[in-house]
């Protein structure tokens, strides 16, 4: 394509170090739908007549019919995506086909296909992420009363319900798809006519060919238009964050699928045996989501690294942003499927659960909040008084609740036998009732209104 300055053919290793058609040929739909665009315009404005505008049209369609049967042939001495469909094109439609490149380089034609790409990407990542929360929704609505332990520290803290747990993922999974609609809206300028970085002296339309392919409007700077890629930043920052929240999603389900746990049974079909132990049942999918976490956020550095100090305005560094994003997307894609399809299919028990939020004196804290209410005691000497109790009910071996009234008056002689209203796991989460806590009438009405923003 640029045979007129040079004497000799490049180094068969430079066209191997040089070649992103392995992996930008994902770009093909993309690339086609802005030729498409772009060829209208160039005709509207003058700049194709309608024969060569039509010779093009049906070229592209042919070249798109090959490229989806599988029958294109891709080659290195063609490096990208661009050239490959021009190439052909060309083959198909003769001088017309060497028309199409008119006011136009790859360097605003490939930010355009990653564009375009990035946006179809957001949008089916934000499909995924909702039907993940309509999963967390089913067991949070189902298990809106049902009592689990509540951890801080990994300790035992203060009895939840599993709804309530479940409605921490869906609050998660909320922003996260609230930072890939920010990402969209943001990426969605047309960088398309900025040309190879000075804009060009044709007379094109960057309004109409924004307008075609969906954009907002075209980008205001031909140099950003083609150097700049903190589009690719940004979707993977809003990816490798969401990453971060199924992993942790994942290593709960980790967890709570061991017998030491014995939460939730993983559905046979997201679990795995062992080649060598007959008993075993392995959750390695939701391993797998919480491993891929690393290679997201892997992505994400290695494209800020790329981006780092690179000198206005294109340079072929920013070929390098496509691997780590095809790579990171579809590994975030992979685990949203994964993790849904395990969380639809999953079931809880209930009883070790139950069985757990006893264990550890998880309402001293009702107890010191009793003798704040009730004793009308300083919180600090409260809780001090609540410590020693719990000492107490571990040096007997015995619950907080089932300390004596004569053991708890031997710490705060104030104390009523009212107190044991306040000691048991169900009224610890029956009374967690301000605003966004776990008393089960809350965890309905949140469950209620999660509902209504998904639908
Ligand atoms: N394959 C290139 C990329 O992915 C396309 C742009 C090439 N532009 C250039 N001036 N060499 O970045």
């Amino acid at each position: 394509m640029w045979g007129g300055r040079f004497d000799a053919g490049p180094a068969e290793l430079m066209q191997r170090i040089n070649a992103s058609h392995p992996f930008d040929r994902k770009l093909w739909r993309q690339d086609i739908r802005q030729s498409r665009a772009h060829a209208a315009m160039l005709k509207d404005r003058g700049l194709l007549s309608g024969a060569d505008h039509q010779a093009i049209v049906d070229g592209l369609s042919q070249v798109e019919a090959e490229i989806e049967a599988g029958t294109f042939s891709w080659r290195d001495d063609l490096e990208d995506i661009h050239m490959h469909v021009e190439h052909r094109l060309s083959e198909i439609a003769g001088p017309a086909g060497r028309r199409l490149h008119t006011a136009r380089s790859r360097n605003d034609q490939v930010a355009t296909s990653m564009r375009l790409w990035a946006r179809d990407t957001l949008d089916h990542l934000d499909a995924g992420l909702r039907a993940l929360q309509s999963a967390l929704l089913e067991h949070a609505d189902r298990h809106a009363d049902t009592v689990m332990p509540g951890f801080t520290h990994l300790q035992p803290a203060q009895p939840v319900t599993l709804g309530h747990h479940l409605l921490a993922y869906v609050e998660m999974l909320e922003r996260d798809r609230g930072r890939v609609r920010d990402a969209r809206e943001r990426l969605n300028e047309c960088p398309l006519g900025a040309a190879a970085l000075a804009g060009t002296p044709f007379p094109i339309d960057r309004e109409a060919t924004a307008a075609a392919l969906g954009f907002r409007r075209p980008m205001r700077n031909s140099i950003d238009a083609v150097s700049d890629r903190d589009f690719v930043l940004e979707v993977l920052s809003a990816a490798a964050i969401a990453a971060v929240h199924l992993s942790r999603l994942a290593e709960e389900l980790v967890l709570w699928s061991t017998p030491a746990f014995g939460f939730v049974k993983l559905p046979d079909a997201f679990s795995t045996g062992s080649s060598i132990m007959p008993q075993k049942r392995n959750p390695d999918a939701a391993e797998l989501v919480r491993a891929k976490s690393g290679r997201i956020l892997g992505a994400f550095v290695a494209i800020a690294t790329v981006l780092k100090a690179l000198p206005l305005a294109y340079a072929k560094d920013l070929q390098e942003d496509k691997e780590p994003l095809f790579d990171a997307t579809e590994a975030l894609a992979v685990s949203v499927a994964a993790l849904t399809g395990m969380v639809e299919a999953l079931t809880f028990d209930t009883a070790p659960m139950q069985a757990m939020a006893a264990v550890g004196h998880p309402t001293a804290t009702d107890l010191a909040d009793w003798l704040v209410t009730s004793a009308g005691m300083p919180f600090r000497d409260a809780h001090e008084a609540a410590g020693r109790a719990v000492r107490l009910a571990e040096e007997r071996g015995c619950r907080l609740e089932e300390l004596s009234l004569g053991d708890l008056q031997s710490i705060v002689p104030d104390v009523t036998t009212d107190v044991f209203d306040v000691l048991g796991i169900d009224s610890s989460l029956a009374r967690r009732t301000s605003a966004g806590g776990s008393a089960p009438t809350l965890v309905r009405a949140a469950v209620a209104a999660a509902r209504a923003r998904l639908s």
